[in-house]
């Protein structure tokens, strides 16, 4: 009876013993370095959450611009940044909250900002305006409405959301 045994060379054992230990090294160095690359792109957002901004007491009829903090994390970037809406209760007793951001190029369009159009909205750049609904007004340079932020109330408080164009409400 013969008995076939497979030897190993020193160099094949070398080989592979030193292949072994360099990729779990490799793998160990490597693991942390994809992590940190790809985790904060994984993480949600805080955007699209709801901010406390308002007593719905205080808000009336005529527009008022109403400022509020986020904390923004844009991948491995946090900053604090600054939000703006233009709110008012409409004759049915629900909230309009318009962005300010002009739809044309993007400034800041001001309630009352034309001596002239004393009940629009006024983007002071291109001479762009609104009505008080944030409806772009025809044969001025913004081609859309002014969006408009998601809101609720709770307990009495006007919490504001994220700014969305009006047919996505
Ligand atoms: S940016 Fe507002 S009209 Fe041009």
């Amino acid at each position: 009876m013969s008995e076939k045994r497979k030897q190993v060379s020193r160099r094949q054992f070398l080989n592979y013993t030193l292949t072994g230990v360099g990729g779990f090294m490799g793998a160990a160095m490597l693991a942390p370095m994809v992590r940190f690359a790809i985790d904060p792109a994984l993480q949600t957002s805080a955007q699209g959450d709801f901010k406390a901004v308002a007593q719905v007491d205080e808000i009336t009829t005529e527009p008022q611009r109403i400022d509020w903090t986020i904390d923004q994390v844009d991948a491995w970037y946090e900053s604090e940044v600054t939000k703006s809406a233009w709110v008012y209760k409409t004759e049915d007793g629900d909230i309009l909250a318009l962005s300010p951001v002009c739809k044309h190029l993007g400034c800041v369009v001001t309630w009352q900002g034309s001596e002239e159009y004393q009940d629009q909205f006024f983007c002071p750049c291109h001479d762009g305006r609104y009505y008080k609904d944030g409806v772009n007004v025809p044969n001025t340079p913004p081609a859309a409405a002014l969006d408009v932020f998601q809101h609720k109330v709770e307990d009495g408080t006007l919490y504001l959301g994220k700014a969305v164009p009006r047919e996505e409400l």
